[in-house]
C-alpha cells in the first residue's frame, strides 16, 4: 500500500464508488403496485387521510411503545404542526437546539414566537440541560430539542429542567428515529415529537414526509387540526373550522411506502449500530479521531457518524486532516456549519414576515430584539468535528476501507 496521501499524488485507498442505501427496494415497490392496482380498480384516484395513514401511524406508533401520530408532509412542517398544536402565546421565546437543520427552526418565527438559540453541551452537536436553561426567562413558553446526528440529547436532563420552570417540549427526532436513552425511545420524552421522513432519513415516506407523534390525545386532536386547515376533527363540525393553518397532510401514497420502509427501519437501525461497532473495533488504535462516547444506555440511531479529530495529536490543521481524508475516498462532510441556522441570512436579516422585522420587531415583544447567540461549544464542535456518512448498506470492506483510511492519513499526520 502506498503511503503517499492521495492528495499529495498518491494513489487513494478506496476508488470504487462506496455503496448506495437501497433504501426503496422489491417491498416498495410490490406495496406501491398493490396500491395502485386497487386505486386503478377502485375510486381512480390517490386520496389523503384514508386507511393508508391511519395504518401507517398506527404502526409508527406500535414502534414507539404506543400515543398517537398524524402524517405530514415533511418534518418541517411536522415541527409547525407540533408548535402549533401547543397553542403558544404570539411573541414568546421559544428555545431550539442551534444545530438543526433551517427546517428544525424556522417553524418557531413562522408562528410568531421567538427562537432562543442554545449552545450545544461541550464537545457535542446536541445542546444540554445547562445551555437550555441558561436562556430560560419569564417569556420562554417552549423547548425544542433536536437529536442530532441520531444521537440522543440529555432527555432525563432537558426535561427536568423543563419541568422546574412548567415548559412543554418538543423533540426533534427528524435525524434520530428509534434513538434510545434508558431503553425509551426518542421522542416520548418531550410533549410531542417531529419527525422527517425524507429521502435520506432512516425510514422514508418516499421523497418528502414527515410524523408528529405525542402520547396525549388531546394534543394528538389539536395537532390533526393544525395539520389540515383547522378541520374540527373530534370537535362538533356544525362551527366549520377551528383555526386557521395550512393543508400539511401526508398522501396515501406516501403512507403505503412509509408502512413499507416502517418494517425495516429496526433492521436499519440495529445494522448501523454494527457497522459503527465494528468501525470503532478496527480504529481502536488510531489516536488521532475519537468517535462518539458508548455511554451506558444510550443506543444512538446513527444517521451518520460523529468523528472529532484530535488535533492535539496530528501535527496539520483539522481541514487539512479532513481533505486528506476524503482524498483518500472517504464520504465525509468536514464541517457541519450549515447546520447552524441562526448564522444564516434569513435570521440575521430576520426575513421572515416581509421587511417588518417580525415577530422580533413586534412592540409585544419585550425581549431583546437584537439578541446574538455566540455559542461558543457549538463553534468548537465544529471546529474539531466531521461526519461520516456510513448507513446499512455497508458491508465488512467498506469498514476496512474507511479503518486503513483513517490508518493510513494518521500514519502521515499522528504525532
Ligand atoms: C433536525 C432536523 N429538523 C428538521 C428537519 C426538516 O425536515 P424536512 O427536510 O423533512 O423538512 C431536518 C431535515 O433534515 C432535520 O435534520
Amino acid at each position: 500500500m502506498s503511503t503517499e496521501l492521495a492528495f499529495n499524488g498518491g494513489s487513494a485507498v478506496r476508488t470504487t464508488p462506496w455503496p448506495g442505501r437501497g433504501l426503496i427496494g422489491p417491498e416498495e415497490k410490490a406495496a406501491v403496485d398493490a396500491y395502485l392496482d386497487a386505486v386503478i380498480d377502485g375510486p381512480g384516484f390517490i386520496s389523503y387521510g384514508g386507511v393508508e395513514e391511519e395504518a401507517y401511524c398506527q404502526e409508527f406508533c406500535e414502534q414507539m411503545g404506543g400515543g398517537y401520530a398524524d402524517g405530514v408532509n415533511s418534518g418541517t412542517t411536522a415541527l409547525y404542526v407540533a408548535l402549533r398544536a401547543l397553542d403558544l402565546p404570539a411573541f414568546s421565546e421559544v428555545i431550539v437546539s442551534a444545530v438543526t437543520d433551517p427546517g428544525g427552526m424556522m417553524p418557531i418565527p413562522l408562528l410568531n414566537l421567538i427562537p432562543m438559540v442554545a449552545d450545544c453541551a461541550p464537545g457535542l452537536y446536541n445542546s444540554g440541560p445547562q445551555q437550555v436553561e441558561d436562556l430560560i426567562t419569564p417569556r420562554t413558553s417552549a423547548i425544542v430539542v433536536a437529536h442530532i446526528g441520531g444521537e440522543p440529547a440529555d432527555m432525563p436532563g432537558i426535561m427536568a429542567v423543563a419541568r422546574r420552570h412548567g415548559l412543554p417540549v418538543v423533540e426533534d427526532c427528524a435525524q434520530a428515529h428509534g434513538a434510545k436513552l434508558g431503553g425509551q425511545v426518542v421522542g416520548t420524552f418531550g410533549e410531542v415529537a417531529a419527525f422527517s421522513t425524507m429521502w435520506g432519513k432512516h425510514h422514508s415516506t418516499g421523497g418528502q414526509g414527515g410524523l408528529v407523534y405525542t402520547r396525549n390525545e388531546e394534543l394528538y386532536w389539536r395537532a390533526r387540526r393544525a395539520a389540515d386547515r383547522g378541520k374540527p376533527f373530534n370537535l362538533e363540525a356544525a362551527a366549520g373550522n377551528r383555526i386557521a393553518t395550512l393543508n400539511f397532510n401526508l398522501t396515501e401514497l406516501a403512507a403505503v411506502v412509509g408502512r413499507a420502509q416502517l418494517r425495516k427501519l429496526p433492521g436499519i437501525v440495529a445494522r448501523r449500530r454494527e457497522v459503527v461497532a465494528r468501525l470503532r473495533e478496527a480504529t481502536a488504535d488510531l489516536a488521532s479521531v475519537a468517535w462518539p462516547d458508548a455511554l451506558d444506555g444510550v443506543e444512538p440511531s446513527w444517521w451518520w457518524l460523529r468523528g472529532r479529530v484530535r488535533v492535539e495529536r496530528i501535527t496539520c490543521d483539522k481541514a487539512t486532516f479532513c481533505a486528506a481524508l476524503a482524498a483518500e475516498g472517504l464520504p465525509i462532510s468536514p464541517d457541519y456549519r450549515a447546520a447552524l441556522p441562526h448564522h444564516m441570512e434569513w435570521f440575521v436579516q430576520r426575513r421572515v414576515f416581509g421587511d417588518s422585522g417580525y415577530p422580533w420587531a413586534s412592540p409585544e415583544y419585550q425581549g431583546d430584539r437584537d439578541r446574538q447567540f455566540l455559542c461558543p461549544n457549538a463553534e468548537e464542535t465544529m471546529d474539531t468535528t466531521f461526519n461520516l456518512h456510513l448507513h446499512e448498506g455497508w458491508e465488512e470492506q467498506e469498514v476496512a476501507d474507511a479503518a486503513q483510511i483513517l490508518r493510513k492519513v494518521e500514519g502521515a499526520y499522528g504525532v
